[in-house]
C-alpha cells in the first residue's frame, strides 16, 4: 500500500494509474476508522481496480466552537486498517498542504446545505464541499463512497457534482450499526456507558417509525412526533425530528414511499448524534 502527503505526488500516482486504465474508487474519511469506513473501502474495491482512502480531519468543517482540536485522530491504526482492508494508497495531508495560508476560494452548496444540520452548523456544509471538490481534482475518481449516516452530506455531494460536472459517480452507502443498532461514528467514543446505552434510542425511534410505514402509517407530522417522543423519553434532546424528499431533503407532509427518509439529531449532556433512516 502507497501512503502520500503531498497532492501533488497522489495525484501523480492516480493520473498513473488511470493511464494504465485503471478505475479508481476514492473514500474520503477524517480517520479514526472503524467498521462503518472499512465497509466504504470494501464497496470502492469492488467496484474499482484501485482504492485511494484520504484521511484528513478538514479544518474548513468544524465551527471555531466545535471539537476540531479534539476530534480522535489515530494515524497509524488507520493505515494498518487500510492495509488489512485492501486499499492500495492513503492520503494523509497535513492542513497546510491542502490550505494555502491565503486560500480565498470555497465550494458552497446553498440550498441543501441550509437546513437540517445546515441549521445548527452554518459553516458546516461549505467546509465538506470544497475539501471534497478538491480530493476529487487531486484523485479524479471514477467512484466515491460515502457512508449514509451522514445523509445530508451525501445529497449535498451529489448536488455539487451535479452542478459542477464532475466526472465521478457518488455511492451512498448503508449504515453500519453495533450490534444494539447505535450507528458507528467516530464520536461515539465520546459517550459514556450511560449515555451509550440511552443512545439506543435513536435507532429505536427508526424502526419505529420504519414499522409504522409497514403498517400504512404516511402522515410526516405523525412519524415526526412519534420519533421526538422516543428520544425525549430516553432523556435525548431532539434538535430535529424530519421527514424529508430523499434527494431535495425538503420536508414532506405525506410520504413519498421509497423516496423519503427520516432524519434525527439529538442532544445529551453536551453530546449531539444523527441517524436516519430510508422509508
Ligand atoms: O464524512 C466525513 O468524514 C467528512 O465530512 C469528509 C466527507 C471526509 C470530508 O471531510
Amino acid at each position: 500500500m502507497e501512503s502520500f502527503r503531498n497532492p501533488a505526488e497522489l495525484h501523480a500516482w492516480c493520473a498513473a494509474e488511470k493511464r494504465l486504465g485503471r478505475a479508481i474508487g476514492l473514500v474520503p474519511t477524517m480517520g479514526c476508522l472503524h467498521e462503518g469506513h472499512l465497509s466504504l473501502i470494501r464497496l470502492a474495491k469492488e467496484r474499482c481496480d484501485r482504492v485511494v482512502v484520504s484521511v484528513f480531519v478538514n479544518p474548513t468543517q468544524f465551527a471555531p466552537n466545535e471539537d476540531y482540536d479534539a476530534y480522535p485522530r489515530r494515524e497509524q491504526a488507520d493505515l494498518d486498517l487500510c492495509e488489512r482492508t485492501g486499499a492500495d494508497a492513503v492520503f494523509l495531508p497535513a492542513p497546510a498542504a491542502m490550505y494555502a495560508q491565503d486560500a480565498s476560494c470555497r465550494v458552497e452548496e446553498t440550498l441543501l446545505a441550509k437546513t437540517l444540520e445546515g441549521a445548527q452548523r452554518p459553516t458546516h456544509f461549505a467546509g465538506v464541499c470544497t475539501v471534497v471538490a478538491k480530493l476529487f481534482n487531486i484523485v479524479q475518481p471514477d467512484l466515491a463512497v460515502f457512508g449514509q449516516k451522514d445523509f445530508q452530506q451525501v445529497a449535498v455531494i451529489r448536488r455539487m457534482v451535479r452542478d459542477l460536472d464532475f466526472p465521478v459517480e457518488i455511492l451512498r452507502a448503508p449504515i453500519v450499526r453495533d450490534a444494539d443498532g447505535l450507528a458507528l461514528s467516530s464520536r461515539n467514543a465520546y459517550l459514556t456507558p450511560q449515555n451509550r446505552a440511552s443512545a439506543r434510542c435513536l435507532s429505536r425511534a427508526l424502526r419505529q417509525a420504519q414499522d409504522a410505514v409497514a403498517q400504512g402509517q404516511r402522515d410526516a407530522a405523525a412519524i415526526e412526533a412519534a420519533a421526538r417522543e422516543t428520544l425525549q423519553a430516553a432523556g435525548w434532546a431532539p434538535d430535529y425530528a424530519a421527514v424529508v424528499d430523499a434527494e431535495t431533503l425538503m420536508p414532506l407532509q405525506t410520504l413519498l414511499p421509497g423516496a423519503s427518509a427520516l432524519l434525527l439529531a439529538a442532544r445529551k449532556d453536551g453530546l449531539r448524534l444523527i441517524d436516519n433512516t430510508l422509508l
